[in-house]
């Protein structure tokens, strides 16, 4: 099986590729990044040693597509994932909006040609804000748990939250990038034919790992 992973020098992307490749056989990795993000320059090195062909592109430019290997899969971890994107100053919406969804548009178009599937993570940042700003939590060593006994918004258990909670505005900017890829990813692989999963990227207490669920979900094939 080969599996392509964009914003592969990122935090997720480089952790998913080290952990199939120390679990699985059988599996070429390609990798993409345009090593954006501060950080990620180191884990070249080490991907690079793990034997993963590395492509220095920018998802934004479709041209940098027509250059990469087919795969059966492509997983989506490049983004710029920070909350406060296209408001903070760092980052222009307007670049927001092109890493965010312009960039899915372009890995949904390499799905098509290649009739590959596709794994975008997302993430809880999708869901309405009012429902989680009204949430109780407490802080357990470096961490904030759900408060227990409190009255839950809809959708939302101590277990996460299921697919099915409010998305309405506002869920941030970089939520709505998210939350547009989601929808157009379905719609893409419903006119063309091809899987997509969309993994929220959030690690519940007894939920399997990220990596672990989309490992299975790329086994299935
Ligand atoms: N890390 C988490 O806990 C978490 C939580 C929720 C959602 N997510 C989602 O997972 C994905 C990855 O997040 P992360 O934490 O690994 O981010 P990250 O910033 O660590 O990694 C992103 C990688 O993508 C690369 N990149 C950014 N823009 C690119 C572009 N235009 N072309 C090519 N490469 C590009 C960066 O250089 C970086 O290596 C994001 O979509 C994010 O929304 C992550």
């Amino acid at each position: 099986m080969k599996i392509l992973i964009t914003g592969i020098c990122g935090f997720t992307g480089s952790t998913l590729a080290r952990e199939w490749l120390s679990s699985e056989e059988n599996l070429t990795i390609y990798g993409v990044d345009n090593l954006i993000r501060p950080g990620s320059e180191y884990n070249r090195a080490m991907l690079q040693k793990l034997g993963i062909k590395l492509f220095h592109g920018d998802i934004r430019a479709a041209s940098d597509f027509e250059m990469l290997p087919s795969a059966d899969w492509v997983i989506d971890a490049a983004a710029n994932p920070n909350v406060l994107a296209g408001i903070d100053g760092r980052a222009s919406t307007r670049q927001l909006i092109e890493h965010n969804l312009m960039g899915t548009v372009n890995m949904l178009e390499y799905c098509k040609r290649h009739a590959a599937g596709f794994i975008l993570l997302s993430t809880s940042r999708v869901y309405s804000i009012a429902a989680l700003a009204g949430v109780a939590l407490e802080q357990r060593g470096e961490s904030f748990r759900l408060t227990p006994g409190q009255m839950f918004p809809q959708g939302l258990s101590e277990a996460g939250w299921p697919r099915h909670s409010s998305t309405a505005p506002p869920v941030s900017l970089y939520g709505s990038t998210k939350l547009a890829s989601e929808v157009l990813a379905l719609e893409y692989g419903e006119a063309f034919g091809f899987p997509v999963w969309i993994n929220p990227v959030a690690s519940w207490p007894g939920q399997d790992s990220s990596a672990g669920l989309i490992r299975d979900i790329c086994l299935l094939d």
